[in-house]
């Protein structure tokens, strides 16, 4: 069956989620974050989404930029490093990601198939508002739909019903991107056909799904619509 949405998701997926302590660091002013970015961008990622889970968990959802807040703060004290300047700094630029070098192109090429864009992210409206203007990408999506909308987040299966609700399209139709292997794995289980976009080679997730396809990048997913051009 033909693909008639690509739905996204955001953070890690079309958006660059290490750029802003990449950034930082390589900065005047950064040196203190120079010998360990990629840890403390991993470990504010990893307390990000454990915090969205533990929230869901315990039924006490606030919106994901107070989760990025809190795991910035955790993150940074446990490197020694709390300091206001600098998480002012890198929240900064947690709202103006950029990117992924493949997406701007990626994105044409599924919109000349005819494909319908869409994202499905934890990103609360405004967050993600920010970062698909800083990344150029304004016009780009039909729909634009936060788990705000639920007041849960992913992989809880309210969030990916969001779909079908918002975009009125059959589970079968869509094509689901996500970078993230339990969201992909998750959103497989919920009935989603899903593309898993393995950027760092990181074995599958043991859960009870697969995702359909792998790829390492965005850049060949037009090749799975079934769509001319693809
Ligand atoms: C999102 C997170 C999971 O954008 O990356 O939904």
């Amino acid at each position: 069956m033909q693909t008639e949405t690509c739905v996204f998701d955001a953070y890690g997926t079309l958006f660059d989620v290490d750029a802003a302590a990449r950034a930082v660091a390589g900065a005047p002013g950064g040196e203190a974050l120079a010998a360990c970015w990629e840890r403390v961008a991993a470990n504010w990622r990893l307390k990000q989404l454990s915090y969205t889970w533990l929230r869901g968990l315990a039924r006490a959802h606030v919106d994901f930029w107070t989760v990025t807040r809190d795991a910035l703060d955790w993150t940074l004290e446990a490197e020694g490093l709390a300091d206001p300047e600098l998480r002012d700094r890198l929240l900064a630029l947690y709202w103006e990601l950029p990117a992924y070098p493949e997406v701007p192109a990626t994105l044409e090429a599924l919109a000349a198939q005819g494909c319908r864009l869409a994202i499905l992210s934890n990103g609360s409206p405004d967050m993600l508002r920010g970062a698909i203007e800083a990344a150029g990408l304004q016009g780009a999506f039909a729909a634009v739909i936060s788990v705000e909308e639920v007041g849960v987040f992913k992989p809880d299966p309210r969030v990916y019903r969001l779909i079908g609700a918002q975009l009125d399209t059959a589970p079968e139709k869509v094509l689901y991107a996500s970078a993230n292997g339990w969201d992909a794995a998750c959103a497989t289980g919920f009935g989603l056909r899903t593309a898993w976009i393995n950027r760092t080679g990181a074995p599958a997730e043991r859960l009870p799904w697969r995702p359909a396809h792998e790829l390492p990048d965005l850049g060949k997913l037009p090749g799975l619509t079934g769509r001319k051009g693809g």
